[in-house]
């Protein structure tokens, strides 16, 4: 998958069982938006730091992979030029943003994932305490897989290049932001799982912050 960041997690897929179908909707997502697809490898790295981070928590390691690489293939159905001007867009650009975790569900679905994968995939933009979308209820009733993967999201983006609407966070900036936000928009407990690995001086998720 030539232009996608992590080259290597291919291999980490080796024992997945819809490891063709995971590769083909990224390489999909790859062609639609580079960024999408390069933000979702870095998502999947960050849950594969968490559920390292302490064994058998999210479950299995596999599966927190592949939930953080498709949670946003929703975003196939939101055309590039949306995508890349979230801070301007009018109601109909911000519905169509709205509806990526619905149409990411779909998808998954469709393609016969397991309900967890699409489970986290429609419900990864919902908060702690409610609000978010597309229920806007208490993510307390989110498996915890999808809490997890709505952590790390929020992380990689504060802190990933790319986006052209607003400059990077710096790694201090992001991880105070993720402490403010711990028991309001995120879930205190993955929150602090995702803390622990961020501390640790090697591996992908210390790249990422630039540590
Ligand atoms: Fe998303």
């Amino acid at each position: 998958m030539p232009g996608l960041p992590g080259t290597a997690f291919a291999a980490l897929l080796d024992a997945y069982p819809q490891r063709q179908a995971v590769l083909a909707l990224l390489t999909r997502l790859h062609r639609h938006h580079a960024a999408s697809a390069g933000h979702s490898v870095r998502v999947g790295q960050v849950l594969l730091a968490m559920a390292t981070e302490q064994p058998g928590y999210l479950g299995d390691p596999g599966t927190a992979f592949v939930a953080g690489l498709l949670h946003d293939v929703g975003k196939l159905a939101v055309p590039p030029g949306t995508l890349d001007s979230p801070a301007s867009l009018d109601k109909a650009g911000r519905d169509l943003i709205r509806a990526h975790p619905a149409e990411g569900a779909a998808i998954l679905a469709e393609a016969g994932f397991q309900p967890l994968i699409v489970e986290v995939a429609l419900g990864h933009h919902e908060r702690w305490q409610g609000g978010g979308y597309p229920a806007g209820l208490p993510a307390t009733a989110q498996p915890r897989l999808s809490r997890a993967v709505a952590v790390a999201d929020a992380l990689v983006a504060m802190v990933e290049p790319g986006r052209p609407y607003r400059a990077p966070l710096g790694r201090e900036a992001a991880l105070t932001e993720l402490r403010a936000c711990a028991g309001v928009h995120f879930d205190p407990e993955t929150t602090s799982i995702l803390l622990a690995a961020a501390s640790r001086g090697d591996g992908p998720l210390a790249t990422l912050l630039g540590t």
